[in-house]
């Protein structure tokens, strides 16, 4: 088989590499993954002590491996999750094609140029005649590097760790001359959760930023000081959340300060909950800046499917436009990888696919207003789902009966069977 023959590359055993290379092996292929870290779960390895699913385990689940009996939370916790991927990669066989402790350094191609393409790879096809990737990756443990030859790569690097998003000050105005502590969130996550609580222990602690880190935080800070130390939360933009409201019985409001404006905060820790720059990983994975180039944004990449950056060869991405539920979106993009690779289907040209990753933007506008910047599909992955199912040649219906179909809720059950 073709498949045997052409060598794929995975980098990152998160959940999105992990259903890669299932999806992957499944179809004959034989892929080589490399992870940086020394076990699979990637974001679920480490968080802050109370992090868990924040939507319902049904949501998040890979379709044909569903949540065991033993786990009955609705929204399990961190190491829930995190055992739950673990099960998968040994379920599936996934850990012998795994190479831990191999960080990814930079990939070069070898190959003819993308500037006259009117077709993705000159052919709209995964595998052009020629064309390679170098890809250079260091053992963490022995800091060798060996370069591995490959015909295809499929980045899983995630988008929401490794690189900071840190604001930027003017100078002499940011963290170099604040008398404090500053750190990304990034960092507290890290630590050990003792250490965590002795950090902000009757300290003045302010977080900036309303995403979900920034209110684990100080949710965080609220069990350890109390309300005799309230936590600051200093933020530019609403955001509607749901949730608890009342960690140890304070209501979380009465925690948060409000927007930025010209007040002084007195603050002993500075903790940037300010998201992380995605992008940028990806944009650095290439060594040629002119591949770099081609990946848009921040805030949205432009992939076609979610997957393909049309002007870059034999390249895929997995995991970075994320639904309300990114497993469920991330399995089904490596089923269409996957899919693309067994040469099921062609791409259009790149300008038909460029034209699609616009459209998809204005519908994303549409549907999620000033939120539309955001990687997140924003509920719209049954459309995502039809589309991927169209493509493969099956039926987007996967429900049985007109009434279910439509009016049941989709979710990754429903396309175990593809
Ligand atoms: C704290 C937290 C909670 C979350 N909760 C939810 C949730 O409830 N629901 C939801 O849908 N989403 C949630 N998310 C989003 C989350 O990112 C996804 O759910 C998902 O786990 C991402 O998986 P991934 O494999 O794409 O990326 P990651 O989990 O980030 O995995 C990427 C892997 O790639 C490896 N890697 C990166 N660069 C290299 C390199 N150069 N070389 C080798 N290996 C590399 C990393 O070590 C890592 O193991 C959460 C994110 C965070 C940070
Ligand atoms: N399961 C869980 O419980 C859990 C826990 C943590 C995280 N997560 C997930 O992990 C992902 C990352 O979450 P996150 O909270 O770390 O990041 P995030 O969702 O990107 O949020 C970053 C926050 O920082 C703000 N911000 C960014 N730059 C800023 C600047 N220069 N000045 C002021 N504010 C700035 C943003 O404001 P704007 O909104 O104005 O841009 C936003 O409020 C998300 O998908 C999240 O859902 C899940």
């Amino acid at each position: 088989m073709v498949m045997d023959k052409k060598q794929i590359a995975i980098i990152g055993a998160g959940v999105s590499g992990l259903t890669a290379c299932k999806h992957c092996l499944s179809k004959g292929f034989n892929p080589i993954v490399f992870e940086a870290e020394s076990q699979v779960g990637g974001v679920w390895t480490k968080t802050i002590r109370t992090t868990r699913l924040q939507l319902p385990r049904e949501m998040y689940q890979f379709s044909d491996f569903p949540w065991p009996p033993s786990v009955t939370d609705t929204f399990p916790t961190q190491q829930q999750v995190l055992d739950y991927a673990r099960s998968y990669a040994t379920h599936f066989n996934l850990i012998p094609h795994i190479n831990f402790n191999s960080r990814v350094k930079g990939m070069s191609y070898d190959g003819p140029s993308s500037d006259t393409w009117s077709l993705w790879n000159g052919t709209g096809e995964a595998f052009p005649p020629e064309g390679k990737w170098n890809v250079t990756v260091e053992n963490t443990q022995t800091g060798t590097t060996k370069v591995y030859t490959v015909d295809f790569v499929i980045l899983c690097l995630g988008r929401f760790r490794d690189v900071p998003n840190m604001p930027k000050f003017p100078e002499g105005k940011g963290p170099e001359v604040f008398q404090g502590q500053a750190i990304h969130s990034m960092e507290y996550s890290a630590m050990d959760n003792n250490k965590a609580a002795e950090l902000v222990k009757g300290k003045k602690v302010v977080v900036v930023g309303f995403g979900k880190t920034g209110l684990d935080i100080a949710r965080e800070c609220a069990s350890v000081n109390g309300p005799e130390h309230p936590c600051t939360i200093v933020y530019r933009r609403d955001h509607w959340k749901m949730g608890s409201w009342f960690p140890l019985g304070i209501p979380l409001m009465n925690l948060i300060s409000g927007r930025f404006h010209n007040t002084q905060i007195e603050a002993d820790i500075v903790i940037f909950a300010t998201g992380f720059n995605g992008p940028k990983k990806l944009k650095d994975i290439f060594e040629s800046p002119a591949f770099g180039h081609f990946i848009e944004g921040p805030p949205l990449v432009g992939l076609y499917r979610e997957s393909i950056p049309p002007r870059i060869p034999q390249v895929a991405i997995v995991g970075f436009s994320e639904g309300l539920s990114s497993l469920y979106v991330a399995e089904s993009t490596s089923r269409w990888l996957v899919a693309l690779l067994e040469g099921k289907f062609k791409l259009p040209s790149t300008k038909e696919m460029e034209k699609d990753v616009a459209r998809c933007a204005t519908f994303r506008k549409q549907i999620c207003g000033e939120c539309y910047h955001s990687p997140v599909l924003c509920g719209v992955e049954i459309w995502y789902n039809d589309q991927i199912c169209k493509d493969m040649g099956m039926n987007p219906m996967r429900k049985k009966g007109l009434f279910p179909n439509l009016f049941e809720p989709y979710g990754p059950r429903d396309y175990a069977e593809i």
